[in-house]
């Protein structure tokens, strides 16, 4: 009965670490959601600029995104929190104009 405890104890202990790891993962599925959804689309395309993935290289969303309280819809930005930031910049970056899958919104 110990041994089982123990046993239970290392695999919560391992299935913790693994959805660490994943939160840790910035998750383009997850970002794609967001920028297109709930975050920037809402805007860009309508009343915004029409910003889409492909719209820059990836080093400049690196760079825009880096720099994300100096845009001129900064404080738009207000309810976007670090994690995810992180995942509409995996979006971004992923379907950025010099990327292998360039990505249009429309
Ligand atoms: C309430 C409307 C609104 C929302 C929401 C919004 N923006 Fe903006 N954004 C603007 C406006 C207005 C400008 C300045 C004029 C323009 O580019 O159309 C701008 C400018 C920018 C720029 C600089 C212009 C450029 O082309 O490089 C970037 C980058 C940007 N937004 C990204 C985003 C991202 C990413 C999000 C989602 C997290 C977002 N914006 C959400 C309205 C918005």
């Amino acid at each position: 009965m110990k041994k089982l405890a123990a046993v239970l104890t290392a695999l919560s202990v391992a299935a913790a670490a693994v959805g660490l790891a994943f939160a840790a993962e910035p998750n383009a599925k997850k970002g794609r959601y967001l920028y297109r959804t709930k975050y920037c689309r809402t805007c860009h395309g309508k009343t915004a600029s029409d910003l889409s993935p492909a719209s820059k290289t990836q080093a400049e969303w690196k760079k825009a995104l880096a720099g994300w309280q100096k845009l001129p819809c900064a404080k738009d930005w207000k309810d976007v929190s670090a994690e995810d930031r992180a995942d509409i910049q995996a979006y971004v970056v992923e379907g950025a104009k010099d990327s292998p899958n360039p990505t249009k919104c429309n």
